[in-house]
């Protein structure tokens, strides 16, 4: 059974355009990971004000596994609070572009795509 986890991020206003930035320069090993499925950055635009980075995974091991590895760490170099502007892979500043963060998970009970003929 697929299960969906949802990282919520907290951006201030003026970090909006830095928080898709970073995302538009991630790192994507993501796409790489055993058993991913899906992910979408979700920009609020009606009801709420977080960001959604929501990601698909064929199980809930697959999940666990990919937040031990590398490529987690490295997908989050930038995010990393402790890393210091001016170093890293020469994109974004350093530091944090989400004032928060917090993790949904969910498993998959339907789903639908379009019907293809
Ligand atoms: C303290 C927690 C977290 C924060 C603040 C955060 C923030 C960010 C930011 C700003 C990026 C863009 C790349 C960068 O700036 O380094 C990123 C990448 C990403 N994040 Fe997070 N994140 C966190 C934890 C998580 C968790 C738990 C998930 C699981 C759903 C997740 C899913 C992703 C994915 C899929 C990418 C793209 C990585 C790639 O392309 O390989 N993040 N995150």
């Amino acid at each position: 059974m697929s299960v969906v986890k949802i990282n919520v991020l907290t951006v201030n206003p003026e970090m909006r355009e830095e928080i898709e930035k970073r995302f538009a320069g991630r790192a994507g090993l993501v796409e790489s990971a055993e058993g991913f499925e899906a992910f979408e950055l979700l920009r609020p635009v009606e009801g709420q004000d977080r960001y959604l980075v929501y990601t698909r995974w064929r199980s809930e091991e697959d999940f666990q596994r990919w937040t031990q590895s590398q490529a987690f760490q490295h997908g989050h170099a930038q995010a990393a609070a402790d890393r210091p502007a001016g170093h890293g892979h020469g994109h974004g500043h350093g530091g944090p572009a989400a004032s928060g963060a917090e993790l949904w998970g969910f498993e998959v009970v339907e789903s639908a795509g379009p019907k293809r003929g």
